[in-house]
Protein backbone atom coordinates (compact mmCIF):
# COMPACT_ATOMS: atom_id res chain seq x y z
CA UNK A 1 0.00 0.00 0.00
CA UNK A 2 1.18 3.62 -0.95
CA UNK A 3 2.39 5.54 2.40
CA UNK A 4 -0.13 8.38 1.90
CA UNK A 5 -2.86 6.02 1.77
CA UNK A 6 -1.50 4.06 4.82
CA UNK A 7 -1.96 7.46 6.05
CA UNK A 8 -5.39 7.95 5.48
CA UNK A 9 -6.64 4.55 6.46
CA UNK A 10 -5.05 5.21 10.22
CA UNK A 11 -5.90 8.81 10.62
CA UNK A 12 -8.76 11.00 9.36
CA UNK A 13 -6.33 12.74 6.74
CA UNK A 14 -7.53 13.35 3.61
CA UNK A 15 -4.96 11.97 0.76
CA UNK A 16 -4.41 15.68 0.09
CA UNK A 17 -3.50 16.47 3.52
CA UNK A 18 -1.57 13.46 3.68
CA UNK A 19 0.47 13.88 1.15
CA UNK A 20 1.22 17.86 2.75
CA UNK A 21 1.89 16.26 5.85
CA UNK A 22 4.66 14.11 4.23
CA UNK A 23 6.37 17.50 3.59
CA UNK A 24 6.31 18.49 7.37
CA UNK A 25 9.15 15.34 7.64
CA UNK A 26 7.19 14.33 10.64
CA UNK A 27 6.36 10.46 9.06
CA UNK A 28 8.69 8.40 9.43
CA UNK A 29 8.77 3.92 8.30
CA UNK A 30 11.01 1.72 9.80
CA UNK A 31 13.18 4.61 11.88
CA UNK A 32 13.87 6.61 8.46
CA UNK A 33 12.04 10.24 7.75
CA UNK A 34 9.88 9.59 4.57
CA UNK A 35 8.30 12.11 2.27
CA UNK A 36 7.66 10.30 -1.13
CA UNK A 37 3.77 9.84 -0.64
CA UNK A 38 3.83 6.90 -3.14
CA UNK A 39 6.27 4.78 -1.02
CA UNK A 40 5.57 1.23 -0.49
CA UNK A 41 4.75 0.09 2.84
CA UNK A 42 3.33 -3.38 3.98
CA UNK A 43 2.08 -4.91 7.48
CA UNK A 44 5.13 -5.33 8.64
CA UNK A 45 6.24 -1.75 8.31
CA UNK A 46 6.48 0.24 11.47
CA UNK A 47 4.81 3.84 10.81
CA UNK A 48 4.95 6.60 13.05
CA UNK A 49 3.47 10.28 12.89
CA UNK A 50 5.73 12.44 15.22
CA UNK A 51 7.29 9.23 16.93
CA UNK A 52 3.61 7.94 17.42
CA UNK A 53 2.80 4.18 16.01
CA UNK A 54 -0.23 4.39 13.41
CA UNK A 55 -1.79 1.19 12.64
CA UNK A 56 -4.55 0.49 10.34
CA UNK A 57 -8.09 0.78 11.00
CA UNK A 58 -8.94 -2.74 10.44
CA UNK A 59 -12.90 -3.69 11.75
CA UNK A 60 -14.01 -2.73 14.90
CA UNK A 61 -16.67 -4.46 17.19
CA UNK A 62 -18.01 -2.13 20.06
CA UNK A 63 -20.33 -2.70 22.86
CA UNK A 64 -22.02 0.21 24.35
CA UNK A 65 -24.35 0.69 26.81
CA UNK A 66 -27.02 3.10 25.37
CA UNK A 67 -28.54 5.86 27.35
CA UNK A 68 -32.18 7.28 27.81
CA UNK A 69 -32.65 9.79 24.46
CA UNK A 70 -30.02 8.83 21.99
CA UNK A 71 -31.06 7.47 18.76
CA UNK A 72 -29.90 4.21 17.11
CA UNK A 73 -29.07 6.05 13.59
CA UNK A 74 -26.89 8.35 11.88
CA UNK A 75 -29.36 9.51 9.31
CA UNK A 76 -30.45 13.02 9.31
CA UNK A 77 -34.36 13.79 10.35
CA UNK A 78 -36.57 15.14 12.96
CA UNK A 79 -35.36 12.56 15.50
CA UNK A 80 -31.58 13.54 14.78
CA UNK A 81 -32.10 17.29 15.33
CA UNK A 82 -33.78 16.05 18.49
CA UNK A 83 -31.23 13.13 19.98
CA UNK A 84 -27.47 12.85 19.89
CA UNK A 85 -26.99 9.12 18.21
CA UNK A 86 -24.85 6.25 19.89
CA UNK A 87 -22.51 6.69 17.72
CA UNK A 88 -21.38 10.29 19.21
CA UNK A 89 -20.82 8.85 22.16
CA UNK A 90 -17.42 6.76 20.59
CA UNK A 91 -14.12 8.95 20.38
CA UNK A 92 -12.79 6.73 17.49
CA UNK A 93 -11.84 8.13 13.90
CA UNK A 94 -13.62 7.15 10.96
CA UNK A 95 -16.99 6.26 13.12
CA UNK A 96 -18.82 7.35 9.67
CA UNK A 97 -17.86 3.71 8.63
CA UNK A 98 -19.50 2.38 11.98
CA UNK A 99 -23.17 0.54 11.86
CA UNK A 100 -25.24 -0.35 14.71
CA UNK A 101 -26.00 -4.18 14.52
CA UNK A 102 -29.76 -4.01 15.61
CA UNK A 103 -31.57 -0.68 16.99
CA UNK A 104 -33.10 0.39 19.86
CA UNK A 105 -36.18 2.99 20.76
CA UNK A 106 -34.86 6.30 21.88
CA UNK A 107 -36.60 5.37 25.15
CA UNK A 108 -34.66 2.09 25.51
CA UNK A 109 -31.45 1.48 27.07
CA UNK A 110 -28.62 -1.04 27.36
CA UNK A 111 -26.45 -3.25 24.95
CA UNK A 112 -26.00 -1.92 21.39
CA UNK A 113 -23.55 -3.78 19.18
CA UNK A 114 -21.89 -1.08 16.94
CA UNK A 115 -19.19 -2.42 13.71
CA UNK A 116 -17.94 -1.57 10.43
CA UNK A 117 -17.98 -5.46 9.53
CA UNK A 118 -20.79 -5.63 7.16
CA UNK A 119 -20.74 -9.34 7.75
CA UNK A 120 -20.73 -9.91 11.75
CA UNK A 121 -23.79 -7.51 11.68
CA UNK A 122 -25.83 -9.46 9.21
CA UNK A 123 -25.12 -12.55 11.50
CA UNK A 124 -26.97 -10.28 14.35
CA UNK A 125 -29.49 -8.81 12.40
CA UNK A 126 -30.88 -11.35 9.78
CA UNK A 127 -33.95 -12.94 10.89
CA UNK A 128 -32.89 -16.06 9.45
CA UNK A 129 -30.27 -16.33 11.88
CA UNK A 130 -32.64 -15.95 15.27
CA UNK A 131 -29.95 -14.64 17.01
CA UNK A 132 -31.33 -14.31 20.40
CA UNK A 133 -32.09 -10.61 22.16
CA UNK A 134 -32.63 -10.85 26.33
CA UNK A 135 -34.52 -7.62 27.37
CA UNK A 136 -35.51 -6.56 30.59
CA UNK A 137 -38.88 -5.03 31.16
CA UNK A 138 -40.97 -2.90 32.74
CA UNK A 139 -44.39 -2.63 32.94
CA UNK A 140 -47.48 -0.63 34.08
CA UNK A 141 -49.81 -3.30 35.41
CA UNK A 142 -49.43 -7.04 36.79
CA UNK A 143 -48.93 -9.62 34.18
CA UNK A 144 -50.61 -12.64 34.00
CA UNK A 145 -48.41 -16.27 34.90
CA UNK A 146 -50.41 -16.94 31.50
CA UNK A 147 -48.46 -14.81 29.78
CA UNK A 148 -45.38 -17.14 29.25
CA UNK A 149 -47.31 -20.12 27.21
CA UNK A 150 -48.82 -17.31 25.51
CA UNK A 151 -45.24 -16.19 24.59
CA UNK A 152 -43.67 -19.55 23.45
CA UNK A 153 -47.10 -19.90 21.60
CA UNK A 154 -46.61 -16.45 19.83
CA UNK A 155 -48.87 -13.56 19.74
CA UNK A 156 -50.58 -11.65 17.36
CA UNK A 157 -48.78 -8.22 16.89
CA UNK A 158 -51.33 -5.21 15.02
CA UNK A 159 -50.67 -5.08 11.31
CA UNK A 160 -48.59 -8.25 10.71
CA UNK A 161 -49.70 -11.35 9.09
CA UNK A 162 -47.80 -14.06 11.34
CA UNK A 163 -47.69 -14.35 14.84
CA UNK A 164 -44.76 -13.63 16.10
CA UNK A 165 -41.76 -16.48 16.82
CA UNK A 166 -41.71 -18.07 20.16
CA UNK A 167 -40.15 -16.22 22.73
CA UNK A 168 -39.36 -17.02 26.37
CA UNK A 169 -40.46 -15.06 29.22
CA UNK A 170 -38.93 -15.17 32.60
CA UNK A 171 -40.69 -13.04 36.10
CA UNK A 172 -38.91 -11.69 38.41
CA UNK A 173 -42.04 -9.77 39.65
CA UNK A 174 -45.54 -9.51 38.49
CA UNK A 175 -44.73 -5.65 36.81
CA UNK A 176 -40.72 -6.80 35.73
CA UNK A 177 -39.97 -9.61 33.36
CA UNK A 178 -37.06 -11.28 31.74
CA UNK A 179 -37.78 -11.38 27.29
CA UNK A 180 -35.82 -13.13 25.27
CA UNK A 181 -36.85 -13.03 21.47
CA UNK A 182 -35.25 -14.19 18.62
CA UNK A 183 -36.53 -11.69 15.95
CA UNK A 184 -36.45 -7.96 15.24
CA UNK A 185 -39.70 -6.57 14.30
CA UNK A 186 -40.26 -2.22 14.70
CA UNK A 187 -40.96 -1.79 18.57
CA UNK A 188 -41.73 -5.46 18.81
CA UNK A 189 -41.57 -5.90 22.65
CA UNK A 190 -44.01 -2.78 23.28
CA UNK A 191 -46.04 -4.11 20.78
CA UNK A 192 -46.01 -7.87 22.20
CA UNK A 193 -46.81 -6.47 25.55
CA UNK A 194 -49.59 -4.22 24.34
CA UNK A 195 -51.10 -8.02 22.74
CA UNK A 196 -51.89 -8.61 26.25
CA UNK A 197 -53.20 -5.43 27.06
CA UNK A 198 -50.15 -4.30 28.84
CA UNK A 199 -47.92 -1.04 28.80
CA UNK A 200 -43.96 -1.06 28.59
CA UNK A 201 -42.61 1.72 31.18
CA UNK A 202 -38.76 0.60 31.09
CA UNK A 203 -37.19 -1.22 28.70
CA UNK A 204 -33.36 -2.70 28.78
CA UNK A 205 -31.48 -5.26 26.81
CA UNK A 206 -29.24 -7.11 28.45
CA UNK A 207 -27.71 -10.20 25.87
CA UNK A 208 -27.86 -10.24 22.22
CA UNK A 209 -27.01 -13.67 21.48
CA UNK A 210 -24.48 -14.93 23.59
CA UNK A 211 -23.13 -11.01 24.83
CA UNK A 212 -23.79 -9.70 27.84
CA UNK A 213 -23.86 -6.21 28.09
CA UNK A 214 -20.99 -5.62 30.54
CA UNK A 215 -22.01 -4.88 34.03
CA UNK A 216 -19.26 -1.95 34.40
CA UNK A 217 -20.05 0.36 31.49
CA UNK A 218 -22.09 3.15 32.88
CA UNK A 219 -24.96 4.48 31.08
CA UNK A 220 -23.08 5.68 27.43
CA UNK A 221 -19.71 4.05 28.54
CA UNK A 222 -18.66 1.60 25.99
CA UNK A 223 -15.74 -0.95 25.22
CA UNK A 224 -14.26 -3.00 21.98
CA UNK A 225 -15.62 -6.82 22.42
CA UNK A 226 -12.95 -9.51 23.12
CA UNK A 227 -11.77 -12.26 20.37
CA UNK A 228 -14.74 -14.60 22.37
CA UNK A 229 -17.54 -12.16 21.94
CA UNK A 230 -16.77 -11.95 18.40
CA UNK A 231 -16.23 -15.36 17.40
CA UNK A 232 -19.55 -16.22 19.38
CA UNK A 233 -21.49 -14.42 16.55
N1 LIG B 1 -38.52 -3.75 21.16
C1 LIG B 1 -39.02 -2.51 21.35
O1 LIG B 1 -40.23 -2.32 21.45
N2 LIG B 1 -38.16 -1.50 21.43
C2 LIG B 1 -36.82 -1.64 21.38
O2 LIG B 1 -36.07 -0.67 21.49
C3 LIG B 1 -36.31 -2.95 21.19
C4 LIG B 1 -37.18 -3.99 21.08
Amino acid sequence: MRLDKFLCESTELTRSEAKRLLKTELVSVDGAIVKNPAQKVSSDSEVRLDGEPLSLVGFRYIMLNKPLDTICSTLAGTRAEMYPSVIDLLDVIKSDRLRIAGRLDVDTTGLVLITDDGQWSHRITSPAKECGKRYRVELDSPLDPSAVEQFAQGVQLKGEKKLTRPAQLEFISDQEVLLTIHEGKYHQVKRMFAALGNHVTALHREQVGSITLDRSLDAGGWRYLTEEEINSV
